[in-house]
């Protein structure tokens, strides 16, 4: 025997009948989405998983109208009836039921509800808060219904994918230690070992390169990780990574993998092709065009370095920031003549919250002249060339930054984004991957040193093998982003195999040998009993999830997601434990600071 398609209280879905099934006696359950109550005739729409469908209850089974007229919202309903065609005129062309309804002949209360806390329809106007806190009703309205669908159609496809070419499925532990991905950890105290505590996985690294050691090849897993770092609109303390890893490959191995994994989601989840291969861009590039390392390519405008044009300027602005060793970088705006004084000093406010000490702006007038308060310091040959610099003509604008390098570019680079936001300068309609590859290897901090790039485990690129230490803010890695517009959706390198370029590595960013005896000792003594040469990527699923669904969260990818705060606002967490629990556990918890 065999699982009934709708469960055994029913005979069909509500949303699947259909002008075929006229004549036939069935059984429906579900919510009641919408009462009419004309007196005589009473009017259900009943909502399940498949859809909706219109059912009447008239005097000829007065049992039946008794228990419509008592029904409100929410309730949930097993009805028994007839289906029958819709009379003339009464079709409902936007329900696909709409040629037919149910005409009951028994109404069954299988649950009362309280008045609905959000309404149970589509962009409906309420705090995300109320939502959150209603988890279980906000994820009844059709549209959070369809992400979950298709969070779980995506999952099918990746694993479709993923076993077609022999990659196997391996879960690693989430009570671990820490991994070093950049956030901070989330503790879990040992009963058993006072004093001790577990770390929630930031992400599987060190395990999949331990099972590239133990000879598994090919591995993927669809895993949980947790970061405790400040949250955004598309991150979340705990989300899910597809996480993958291969042996005896290249970049090009991951690259064709992810590209077929990502053309077959598009395709099989939104029937859209996505050419492929993805176009590539190295990071020092993305970064010399677009301030960023993640770059919306739906954005036609680009940064201008203006160094050359200002060699010999009278800007004072400009003029420190070059002599400091600075730069002056320019973006130009297609029709940014339009706005106003007052939109660029607010342009100038959001760059100086962004601790920018300024922002300049010129506008090009009709005769090709340069409105702007530092026009009357520029030359004629430096307008010129910064108008050809960013391709800017008659009514355009143009924005100045000028400072340290990598902090203006990003200033700039962020600007362009909003700038395009905010005068619908982006094109909607379009999918724009990209891999940035090679990546560098360290990135400056804001306090003069350095860090990696990705994690302490990603390769030099061969060239820069023995002498990344020599300039390392030129060096690249062998590690590869792919962004999807201007959203980091995933992200790895091929990685060091080599037990002494490893520890090299570590030493070099500062991790002595015995705190990497302490931090990695598993991994470095793994590196010493035949570790292949190994690389591989991890996806944001969430994210993945948000942009295939076309929401503007993350939170609206996930079932039960949490607030800016981290927060859980449902079963209202976190929250305080019993004190006994606590000591059991070694721990007393300090008071919440005040507040002031
Ligand atoms: P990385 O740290 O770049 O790489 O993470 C990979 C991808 O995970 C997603 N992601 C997040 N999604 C939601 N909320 C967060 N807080 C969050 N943090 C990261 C992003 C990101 O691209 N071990 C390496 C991968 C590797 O080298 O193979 C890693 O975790 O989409
Ligand atoms: P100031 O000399 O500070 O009065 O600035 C003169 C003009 O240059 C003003 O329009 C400032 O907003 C602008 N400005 C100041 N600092 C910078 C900077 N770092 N980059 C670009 N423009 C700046």
């Amino acid at each position: 025997m065999s699982i009934t398609p709708f469960g055994a209280l029913r005979t069909h879905g509500g949303g699947t009948l259909r002008r075929e099934h006229a004549g036939e006696t069935v059984t429906i359950a579900g919510w009641v989405d919408t009462r009419r109550d004309h007196g005589g005739v009473a009017f259900l729409d009943m909502r399940d998983r498949t859809g909706i469908v219109q059912v009447v209850a008239d005097p000829e089974e007065s049992e039946a109208l008794e228990a419509a007229h008592r029904v409100r919202s929410e309730w949930v309903l097993k009805i028994t009836g007839t289906v029958r065609e819709r009379p003339e005129g009464m079709v409902n062309d936007r329900l696909p039921t709409g040629e037919i309804e149910v005409a009951a002949s028994s109404v069954e209360v299988l649950a009362e509800a309280d008045t609905p806390p959000i309404p149970i329809e589509d962009g409906v106007d309420v705090a995300e808060e109320h939502r959150l806190r209603h988890r279980y009703v906000d994820l009844r309205r059709p549209e959070m219904a369809r992400v979950l669908q298709l969070r779980s159609q995506a999952t099918s496809v990746i694993r479709r994918v993923m076993e077609r070419h022999g990659f196997l499925d391996v879960e690693t532990p989430m009570l671990t230690r820490a991994t070093p991905e950049g956030a901070r950890d989330f503790l879990v105290p040992s009963r058993l070992q006072p004093g001790e505590t577990y770390a929630l996985p930031q992400s599987p690294q060190l395990f999949k390169q331990l099972l590239m050691v133990a000879g598994v090849e090919r591995y993927y897993q669809i895993a949980r990780c947790f970061r405790d770092e400040d949250l955004r609109a598309d991150r979340q303390p705990e989300f899910t990574q597809l996480d993958v890893e291969l042996s005896f490959g290249d970049e090009e191995d991951v690259f064709a993998l992810v590209e077929e994994l990502l053309a077959e989601l598009w395709s099989d989840v939104l029937g859209v092709e996505v050419p492929t291969p993805f176009p590539r861009m190295g990071y020092h590039e993305a970064m010399r065009r677009f301030g960023s390392d993640k770059p919306d390519l739906r954005i036609a405008m680009e940064l201008a370095d203006l160094g050359e044009v200002f060699a010999d300027t009278e800007v004072g602005v400009f003029k420190g920031a070059l002599g400091d060793g600075g730069v002056v970088v320019g973006l130009g705006v297609p029709g940014g003549a339009a706005m106003t004084r007052r939109e660029f000093d607010e342009w100038t406010e959001w760059a100086k919250r962004r601790g920018a000490k300024g922002l300049a702006w010129g506008v090009v007038e009709d005769d090709g002249s340069l409105r702007s308060p530092l026009a009357k310091f520029m030359s004629d040959d430096e307008i010129a060339g910064v108008l050809a610099a960013t391709a800017s003509g008659p009514g355009d604008a143009i924005f100045f930054g000028a400072g340290e390098g990598h902090f203006t570019r990003e200033l700039l680079g962020a600007l362009r984004v909003a700038v395009a936001h905010e005068r619908g300068l982006v094109d909607d309609d379009r999918w724009e991957f990209l891999w940035i590859t090679p990546m560098a290897l360290f990135e400056p901090t804001a306090d003069g040193g350095i860090k990696p790039g990705n994690h302490p485990f990603t390769a030099p690129s061969e060239e820069w093998v023995d002498d990344f230490a020599d300039r390392p803010l030129e060096a690249t890695s062998r590690g590869y982003d792919v962004i999807l517009n201007g959203t980091e959706l995933g992200g790895g390198s091929i990685r060091i195999h080599d037990h002494a370029l490893q520890l090299k590595m570590l030493e070099y960013l500062g991790i002595g040998d015995e705190e990497a005896q302490e931090r990695f000792g598993f991994l470095l003594r793994a590196l010493r009993h035949g570790a292949p040469p190994h690389g591989g990527i991890a996806f944001g699923l969430d994210r993945l999830v948000m942009l295939l669904a076309g929401r503007e969260t993350i939170r609206d990818a996930i079932a039960f997601p949490k607030t800016q705060t981290g927060s859980d606002l449902m079963v209202d967490a976190p929250a305080p434990y019993e004190a006994e629990a606590l000591k059991e556990l070694g721990l007393r918890l300090a008071p919440p600071p005040q507040k002031g």
